[in-house]
């Protein structure tokens, strides 16, 4: 896709759960392919630069097998690379081509790396200069101080300290700290400029101690690895969730009102980029923090407030906080963050060129970057990505100022979070719920409002019809709740065209029986059941919206729906309309008795313990009985266009 078209965006709200860091995987992909044993990584990140990391790995001799859902089984080689000659294409993932310099440099083998024309633009060489101090053999093939490089077999010695550089990247730091066990010997690393971007030092020094090295450190000045130290695997670990990540959804959630709740990171995390959501506090946002999860509200009242800080300890989850000054009550101010300008692309410059585009205006010197956001944003902005995952995920945001925003280039998420698009659609593309009791037409209206709006069309009655029917069919009892839960959650049904199918087979009718009808209101009644397709009808929700329909929609599955419609109609002309309906179809029927049924129905349905029939407080009502079809989809539209749909 050449570009995505976001439509205005008011609200933002839900659930995401996050992909895993990628600080973290790439970290541990390289630390457990130099220790001892099998290492199994779970929830380990599926993007570009963990794929890269993965590929260089198994060239060099490392056994990297894919065991289940992002989770993969490390052969560590217990010391340095078994393959002693390869030459390695590194893309343009900076946490892997550092970390694998270093590592490689001390494994004794000729090896090239190299990667794409912009890696060869972003500095190595304080690296190489640390790793020649103690007797690496390193050479450019291109420019000086950058990649692609060749490495050569060399005796290294330790005698004396390391001195390095930290102002440029401390991933320099963080690749020579993993390399320097692979030695035995006691390494000693002295900084000889101010360590930026701490936090990251210290995941390196945290899942180091997990693989049983220990780094002494004192202040950020002085590193020693004692003599004798080598990685052991610890078994099994888990990856947290990408806190860099999470801060597009917390914005999010602060910016469109929220909740917005990111699983995956919390109080416990490791990750320096959790303290985004402090930033975000200071702006006002209410944030609360769980072990495993974050959630970010607007504020209590007002809006975000204007900034000026220090970034420098959360340099990547800062650009969040330049689309976030488009929101502030004034000019913001991002500083001390100079490695900006040396990362997947000249982020100082790339985010000025395009929050200008936004209709603020923005200066710029070396290392910060002032905001000062337009009373109004700017409509239809087409922002370029300069192959930034950052930069497309930071400017989805912008369409929260209600104005359309088409990012291109968008593919360029991959880098860290293929999904990403996916799950910003879940918190933030607009949703009409319609709700209403048995023989309303809301499925009707739901549909026709769908197709007016061009949004996608989520009719829930037929989950449930298609659960009671593919679990009669699998032999399940209708109140065996935990069999229907396993049918619900994985329900092989597609709808296309008008048509629903399971199994391939188009079922279409099969579901609109009484017998279904009756099932599905017996399944519909099972909690397990109504859980297990919770995720399924969110994931419904995608640009440029959704119209749902459905029993819960609007208190449930989408509280933060846009507009919330409670469709409903006497009893009388539910009846008669249901009877012009059979015999249309040549069906036979009687009006009392339907008339009956639809009571019974109601009444059982208002009554249920679980989901049971009712307005939400916050829905609209549209009673129909004195109107047709035309009239009441004219309604609905009608509260929708209130909300600025
Ligand atoms: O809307 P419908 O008649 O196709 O719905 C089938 C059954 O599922 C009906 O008993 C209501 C129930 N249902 C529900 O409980 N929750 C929903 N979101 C949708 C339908």
């Amino acid at each position: 896709m050449e570009s995505l078209k976001l439509p205005p965006l008011a609200k933002a709200s839900g659930i995401v759960r996050l992909p895993g860091s990628k600080s973290i995987s790439n970290r541990m992909l390289l630390l457990a392919a130099l220790a001892k044993g099998r290492t199994e990584i779970r929830d380990l990140l599926d993007s570009d630069d963990t794929r890269v990391m993965l590929a260089a790995l198994a060239k060099v001799g490392v056994g990297v097998t894919a065991i289940a859902a992002n989770a993969w089984a490390v052969e560590g080689c217990g010391g340095a690379f078994s393959v002693r000659e390869a030459d390695l294409f590194m893309g343009n993932a900076g946490t892997a081509i550092r970390p694998l310099t270093a590592a490689l440099a001390l494994s004794g083998g000729r090896y090239r790396l190299s990667g794409v024309a912009r890696m060869h633009e972003r500095p190595i060489g304080d690296l190489v200069d640390g790793l020649r101090q103690i007797g690496a053999d390193i050479r450019y093939l291109g420019n000086e101080g950058f990649p692609p490089l060749e490495i050569h077999p060399a005796r290294v010695e330790l005698a004396n300290p390391i001195r390095l550089r930290g102002d440029v990247s401390s991933q320099f730091l963080t690749a020579l700290l993993m390399a320097l066990p692979l030695t035995g010997q006691r390494a000693v690393i002295e900084m000889s400029t101010e360590l930026i971007s701490k936090p990251y030092v210290e995941i390196t020094l945290n899942l180091m101690a997990r693989f049983g090295v220990k780094v002494e450190r004192e202040d950020w000045q002085r590193f020693t690895i004692p003599a004798g130290q080598s990685y052991l695997s610890p078994g099994i670990l888990h990856v947290e969730g990408d806190a860099s990540t999470a801060s597009y959804f917390l914005a999010a959630g602060a910016i469109g009102g929220g909740p917005v709740r990111v699983e995956g990171v919390g109080r416990a995390s490791i990750q320096g980029d959790v303290k985004f959501a402090d930033a975000l506090a200071t702006m006002g946002a209410r944030i609360e923090w769980g072990e495993n999860h974050i959630e970010a509200r607007g504020p209590a009242s007002g809006g975000l407030k204007a900034f000026d800080l220090d970034l420098n300890h959360i340099p990547d989850a800062a650009m969040t906080l330049a689309v976030v000054a488009l929101f502030a009550d004034g000019p913001c101010r991002l500083r001390n963050i100079a490695s900006w300008r040396v990362k997947e692309t000249d982020r100082i410059a790339a985010m000025a060129m395009e929050l200008k585009k936004m209709g603020a205006v923005v200066d710029v010197s070396e290392d910060a970057i002032a905001v000062t956001p337009a009373p109004t944003f700017i409509s239809g902005a087409a922002i370029d990505t300069y192959d930034d995952h950052r930069m497309a995920m930071c400017f989805s945001l912008a369409a929260l100022g209600g104005v359309s925003v088409t990012i291109n280039d968008p593919a360029c998420v991959n880098k860290t979070f293929p999904g990403y698009f996916h799950a910003f659609a879940e918190i933030a593309a607009p949703v009409i719920a319609i709700d209403g009791p048995s023989a309303s037409g809301k499925g009707t209206v739901a549909e026709r409002v769908a197709t007016a709006f061009g949004y996608h069309y989520l009719d829930s009655g037929s989950l449930y019809r298609l659960t009671a029917l593919a679990g009669l069919r699998a032999g399940k009892a209708l109140d065996d709740e935990a069999g229907l839960a396993t049918v619900a959650a994985s329900l092989p049904a597609r709808f296309s065209a008008g048509r629903i199918y399971l199994d391939e087979a188009d079922v279409t009718d099969a579901i609109r029986t009484e017998e279904i009808s009756v099932g599905a209101s017996k399944v519909a009644a099972l909690p397990a059941v109504r859980a297990a397709l919770l995720d399924r009808q969110r994931a419904y929700r995608r640009f440029p919206g959704l119209v749902a329909d459905g029993r819960d929609m609007a208190s449930v599955v989408f509280p933060g729906a846009v507009a919330k419609v409670f469709l409903t109609a006497s009893a009388q002309a539910r009846a008669e309309r249901r009877y012009k309906q059979l015999i249309g179809k040549g069906m036979p029927a009687n009006m009392h008795a339907l008339l009956q049924d639809l009571q019974d129905r109601d009444a059982r349905d208002a009554q249920r313990s679980v989901a049971p029939l009712r307005q939400c407080d916050d829905a609209d009502l549209v009673d129909t009985t004195e109107m047709d079809i035309e009239a009441a989809v004219a309604a609905v539209m009608a509260i929708a266009r209130r909300q600025g749909l």
